[in-house]
């Protein structure tokens, strides 16, 4: 035989291949998003995401027993208020739909992880991500109100705001307007490196935040550029984000590990609604292994680098982490011996 190396020598039972095993995932790794509604009683299962639903504050505290008991420690809330009108203002009232799901949460759980999206498309009545000058989003003027919006998000109690909506210098104006309301201890995850992705389409119907003209290809990011979100990156760094985020995570898992490498801060993947509808739908069909594709997608954005995954998997993924891991310390089966 010539000299070559045996690879499968390490692979052939799971004891060894446990053994060399390079990324674990746990459920303490994901953060779940939730959709909260308006109404009393309301759990509405989302027709493009099954097993994801819109949910009334006082279904919020099973919810986060749930994620306790399954170990996992972090929510991201996305609020759909009752009225919507052109500044979003539900965004950022006192008694606004997240602002109330906050309150709530932390009431049943004050150790559950409580981060706020801070964008304007879920409350904006054109369903676009800012102030509209005409037909197109005025940068600057958009500034001042997702200010507003991190501020009162933080006096709800909120523990993290994540800005979605890829407005130059908002972390850098939330940082201030925090900071003057005394909030300064408050981290600002950013969405660093969020793409212009057809990947957000089932979202869209969760959240009810579809545009009613144009796209948002004005202000999220080209899908063929990686160098710019490197630069996006180190600008919202600069600005006093916290941690960042890539989105969405699947098909830009080259990002998540370039900015891995590049960057001393923690580097999330948010797996989105288009990357979880169509695992659950091929799933549905009997054309893929729905559990066994789910953990290798996730397992994929963790070896590429994310540190947390925000994921509509993370429930049933914990759960089957969970089950895995009792699997895996059951007694040992005894050896049949024949008794002739
Ligand atoms: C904007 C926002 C979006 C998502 C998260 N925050 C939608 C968008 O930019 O159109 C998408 C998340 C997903 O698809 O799961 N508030």
């Amino acid at each position: 035989m010539p000299h070559f190396r045996r690879f499968r020598r390490l692979r052939a039972t799971e004891g060894l291949r446990r053994m060399v095993r390079e990324t674990v995932l746990l459920p303490g790794d994901f953060i779940y998003p939730l959709f909260v509604t308006h109404g009393h009683g309301v759990r509405r299962e989302i027709s493009s995401m099954p097993d994801v639903f819109q949910l009334s504050v006082d279904q919020l505290s099973s919810e986060a027993e749930e994620l306790r008991s399954l170990g996992v420690g972090a929510v991201l809330l996305f609020g759909i208020p009752e009225a919507k009108d052109s500044v979003g203002s539900d965004a950022y009232h006192g008694h606004g739909i997240v602002q109330q799901a906050i309150h709530e949460l932390k009431r049943v759980d004050p150790e559950l992880v409580v981060m706020g999206d801070v964008c304007m498309c879920e409350y904006t009545d054109h369903g676009h991500c800012g102030i509209l000058q005409g037909e197109t989003i005025d940068n600057d003027a958009t500034l001042e109100y997702l200010g507003r919006i991190a501020v009162a998000q933080a006096e709800a109690g909120v523990d993290v705001v994540a800005p979605s909506d890829m407005m130059d210098g908002r972390v850098a104006v939330m940082r201030q307007a925090l900071d003057r309301a005394g909030f300064s201890n408050l981290p600002i995850i950013s969405y660093a490196a969020k793409y212009a992705s057809g990947f957000y389409g089932p979202f869209r119907e969760a959240a009810e935040s579809t545009p009613q003209f144009g796209d948002r290809r004005s202000h999220q990011m080209d899908p063929a550029n990686a160098r710019e979100a490197y630069a996006e990156i180190a600008a919202d760094i600069d600005e006093g984000a916290d941690a960042i985020i890539v989105k969405p995570a699947l098909a830009y898992l080259d990002v998540i590990a370039g900015a891995r490498e590049r960057f001393d801060v923690p580097v999330l993947g948010y797996n989105v609604s288009g990357e979880y509808s169509m695992i659950k739908a091929a799933g549905r069909m009997g054309w893929i292994d729905e559990r066994r594709v789910t953990l290798e997608a996730l397992t994929s954005m963790k070896r590429a680098g994310a540190n947390q995954i925000i994921s509509y998997h993370a429930k049933e993924a914990a759960g089957w982490l969970h089950a895995m891991e009792a699997e895996a310390r059951q007694p040992v089966k005894q050896p049949v011996i024949a008794d002739d």
